[in-house]
């Protein structure tokens, strides 16, 4: 396995619509691999193949904690449908079926590092899409995987959690970045920061990035 190199916006790759997937071979698994290899050591709860510069309709996600081991478990807080999804989640030409309700949570992304927003998505999704092997599978989900999974399909038509803001917050934050860059890395993986610390979250800052 490989960790992949995470493209960062204003890189205009992430604005690329992705291509459905349509051979399930050996080299997509090996990706896949890379792609989850990725996200853990990046300290993300998902990633879509755009994020690696992939234009193809591909997205793994993880939301489960992980203990002083490393192992990573179901939590308490997560939903019932959450807890009935087996994890890590490869999902591949995603369709959300159906939406129901709506929620909000403080969201942050592998391509955008150290911003944090509350962006609204559907409460619940039913979803549709094929695994690594090319199967057919179908699930609804709510809780931290619903929006995750949400985020991520974003990912694969061009969109990024920021468009979801008003024009104002999200001007602010593309020229904030196009004007100084990204905080510095060496901080990255920093959470008790006090950046954010006026907001509720729920988790730490480091398991919402996707
Ligand atoms: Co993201």
């Amino acid at each position: 396995m490989a960790k992949l190199e995470i493209l960062t916006y204003p890189n205009p790759v992430l604005r690329e619509v992705s291509k459905p997937v349509t051979e399930f071979k050996s080299e997509l698994k090996k990706f896949t691999d890379d792609m989850l290899e990725t996200m853990y050591e990046s300290k993300g709860i998902g990633l879509a193949a755009i994020q690696v510069g992939k234009p193809i309709q591909l997205l793994v996600v993880d939301t489960r904690q992980k203990d002083e081991d490393g192992r990573r478990y179901k939590y308490d807080e997560m939903t019932e449908l959450e807890q009935s999804i087996v994890q890590p989640l490869i999902l591949i030409n995603p369709e959300i079926i159906k939406g129901y309700g709506k929620t909000t949570f403080d969201e942050g992304c592998l391509s955008l590092p150290s911003f944090y927003e509350t962006v609204e998505r559907f409460d619940k999704i039913d979803v549709k899409a094929k695994d690594a092997t090319g199967r057919e599978i179908k699930f609804t989900v709510d809780g931290l995987l619903a929006i995750c999974i949400q985020h991520e399909m974003d990912h694969l038509s061009g969109t990024l959690f920021i468009d979801h803001l008003s024009f104002l917050k999200s001007n602010k934050i593309k020229n904030q970045i196009k004007k100084s860059g990204y905080p510095d890395k060496n901080n990255k993986d920093d959470d008790d920061d006090d950046s954010g610390s006026a907001r509720s979250r729920k988790k730490s800052k480091e398991s919402i990035k996707s």
